[in-house]
């Protein structure tokens, strides 16, 4: 699986697509490496997963042109769903998962970092849904995913011209959270990935999946869902243990995942 590496520390998890010959461009192979590096993920014991790319200048380039430049209407869709399939586990996947954006993000790059919980990149983070150039519609969730996140119209704008945006401008509309110099950027993943981590995983699980799912359905229906996250944390030993410690003003808490 050497297209994707999966490094563990402690209980964050880091997963770097590793290709960097082709600026980590997203072939079939790497995207098959990619869904089992994330079945093979432990998620008893990690809390937190990082995504990034390996080099310094890139961190996904867009899906792989050369592959795609002869595929037939059905493979091209074929294609198209087989990033989405890998896209959508790493969005509805139960731990939060953290882009750290060290380079371009450019196509199935941007795209990938969507489908993450949380962006954060370099101050060299270049992105971009350069598709119509190329002839074609953004492949991996960018037509969908991209308006969701910023707005209908900066997504129309920059699919529609197919123009690359700096960090900073990715930052000012919300499409990063934070820019970071590049040395700084792995230990500002990994020190957020550590905030997540020592809080209740369950909590933590059942706040994704209630964003995530609510953000896709009517106020009504989101609240429920959202009372149906917050039920199932009561009980759990980590809900009595964080009351608890709260209660007997204890700073330590001991959050075992049950
Ligand atoms: N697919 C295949 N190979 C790619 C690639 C891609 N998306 N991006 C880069 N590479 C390869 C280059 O072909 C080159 O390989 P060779 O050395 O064998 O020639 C190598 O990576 C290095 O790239 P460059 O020499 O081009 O590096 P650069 O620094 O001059 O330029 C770049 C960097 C601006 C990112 C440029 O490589 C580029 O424009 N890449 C394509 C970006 C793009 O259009 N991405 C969208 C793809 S379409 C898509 O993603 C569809 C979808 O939604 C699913």
């Amino acid at each position: 699986m050497s297209n994707v590496l999966y490094e563990v520390k402690g209980n964050i998890g880091i997963l770097t697509i590793n290709r960097p010959k082709a600026l980590n461009a997203l072939n079939s192979e790497v995207l098959n490496d990619l869904d089992a590096a994330l079945d093979a993920v432990d998620v008893e014991t990690i809390r937190c997963l990082i995504l990034t790319g390996a080099g310094e200048k890139s961190f996904v380039a867009g899906a792989d042109i050369a592959e795609m430049s002869t595929l037939t209407k059905a493979e091209g869709e074929a294609f198209g769903k087989k990033g989405n399939d890998v896209f959508r586990k790493i969005e509805t996947f139960p731990l939060p998962v953290i882009a750290a954006v060290n380079g371009f993000a450019l196509g199935g790059g941007c795209e990938i970092s969507m489908s993450c919980d949380i962006r954060i990149c370099s101050e060299n983070a270049v992105f971009g849904q350069p598709e119509v150039g190329l002839g074609i519609t953004p492949g991996f969730g960018g037509t969908q995913r991209l308006a969701r996140l910023v707005s209908p119209g900066m997504a129309k704008q920059l699919i529609y011209t197919a123009r690359n945006i700096t960090a900073q401008e990715a930052y000012r509309i919300g499409l990063v959270n934070a820019v970071y110099p590049a040395e700084e950027l792995m230990p500002a993943a990994e020190k957020m990935a550590a905030s997540i981590a020592k809080n209740a995983p369950i909590a933590v699980r059942n706040c994704k999946k209630a964003i995530n799912e609510g953000l896709q359905t009517d106020i009504d229906t989101a609240i429920v869902i959202e009372e149906k996250a917050f039920g199932d944390c009561f009980e759990t030993h980590d809900q009595r243990e964080g009351m608890g410690a709260f209660l007997e003003k204890r700073k330590e808490k001991n959050f075992i995942n049950k």
